[in-house]
């Protein structure tokens, strides 16, 4: 199955603002310079709250990540959790159809599908309510056949009660996820026969089915209002800080949008904008290992380098790198060994990134006037 960018997307995408914090504080949890690694989670969200993933989408991670839109697109297409077609407004069904599901009635269920949904998988239904496809184990083999919806299980399922989940899905009931034969988790269906006494007392559901009752989220888009913002892994003058707001949308990446969704300097509390803007053009502490190289105050007449046509440098590099005095490729291209050492270092947040990704062997070929092959794709529009 191809797996790219459907045909039809929307204008933009953003996250709702509890969302957008969410990700914001999910991008915490990795090392300075490792925020890339918040790739899938982020994804991940933006297909909950929107039900598949958009190209719009796709770029405002990018964009939040401080990655080139393709290295995003090819994360999202490897992985089959992620839709890049748009699904039914209800439920997307991705029904198990590996060796123990096939063998306890996995074909009954996809039978069920074709009738009530659509006849082919990824097919929209004609209410625009569901869509449905045949998915690899899904590891809850004990309760075969199985389906997952969202992020909840449906287990031990037969296709008469599968059809009437739909149907009740289809007006507006929330089925409860977990086993729907009545056992309670995995345990034997003629019933425990130890650790009886946990039996007392426990409730009514199994703790994840319990867990989607509680939240009431089994169907739901996510918009992030569903559980507190919880950040144990930051320390509590962290934890409090103020996640920045959402972006508006996504835009495509060129120098003229580039510079128009670059995030705007947010006044520092109790100064005045001229002052803040000062502050916030700060050149960081410098580093004490290598050499700074020689640096510009703005650039010359003839306008700044579109830096970003460098590979591993977006737009967030671009504005660090001009706060720290670089506008040009031929100052790239003539930093030395100790003097690239130092870019390295004082690349807050991106510490290494000019070393790994060879951006003076990048700068001379742009500053000769060639093109590399990357900067060749970025003016063609093959990098989103
Ligand atoms: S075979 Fe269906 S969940 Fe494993």
């Amino acid at each position: 199955m191809l797996r790219r960018l459907y045909h039809e997307q929307p204008e933009t995408f953003a996250f709702t603002p509890a969302n957008h914090a969410w990700a914001e504080a999910q991008i915490t949890k990795y090392p300075e310079g490792r925020q890339a690694s918040a790739v899938i989670p982020l994804l991940w969200r933006a297909q909950e709250q929107e039900g598949w993933l958009t190209r719009p989408a796709i770029e405002a991670i990018a964009d939040m990540l401080d990655m080139a839109y393709i290295r995003v697109l090819e994360v999202a297409s490897f992985y089959f959790m992620f839709q890049l077609q748009p699904v039914g407004s209800v439920a997307h069904i991705q029904v198990c159809g590996t060796l123990s599901c096939m063998i306890c009635g996995a074909e009954d269920l996809i039978a069920v599908c074709k009738e009530k949904i659509a006849p082919k998988a990824h097919q929209i239904s004609e209410d625009g309510k569901f869509s449905w496809e045949e998915v690899e184990c899904l590891g809850s083999c004990a309760n075969a056949p199985m389906a997952q919806i969202g992020k909840d299980y449906f287990e031990d399922l037969t296709a008469e009660g599968f059809a009437k989940m739909i149907d009740d899905m289809a007006s507006g009931k929330v089925p409860v996820a977990g086993p729907q034969n009545g056992r309670y988790a995995a345990e034997p269906k003629s019933g425990l026969s130890s650790l009886t006494e946990y039996q007392e007392g426990r409730h009514p559901y199994n703790a994840s089915a319990q867990l989607a009752v509680d939240l009431g989220d089994s169907i739901k888009r996510i918009d992030g209002t569903e559980v507190p913002l919880l950040t144990p892994w930051l320390d509590k003058d962290k934890a409090t800080k103020k996640v920045a707001p959402p972006r508006e949308s996504s835009a495509p990446r060129n120098a003229k949008s580039a510079a128009q969704s670059a995030p705007k300097p947010t006044a520092a509390k109790g100064k005045t904008p001229a002052k803040a803007a000062k502050a916030d053009a700060k050149v960081p502490e410098a580093a004490q290992s290598g050499k700074k190289p020689s640096t510009l105050k703005a650039p010359r007449k003839s306008g700044a380098d579109d830096l970003k046509l460098i590979k591993g440098v977006g737009p967030k590099l671009e504005k660090l790198l001009n706060t720290l005095g670089f506008f040009h490729f031929d100052q790239v291209s003539n930093w030395t060994d100790e003097e690239l050492s130092w870019v390295d270092q004082n690349l807050e947040g991106f510490k290494g990134r000019a070393s790994r990704d060879e951006w003076v062997a990048q700068a001379k070929i742009l500053a000769s006037g060639e093109m590399t092959e990357f900067s060749s794709r970025v003016k063609k529009g093959g990098v989103y």
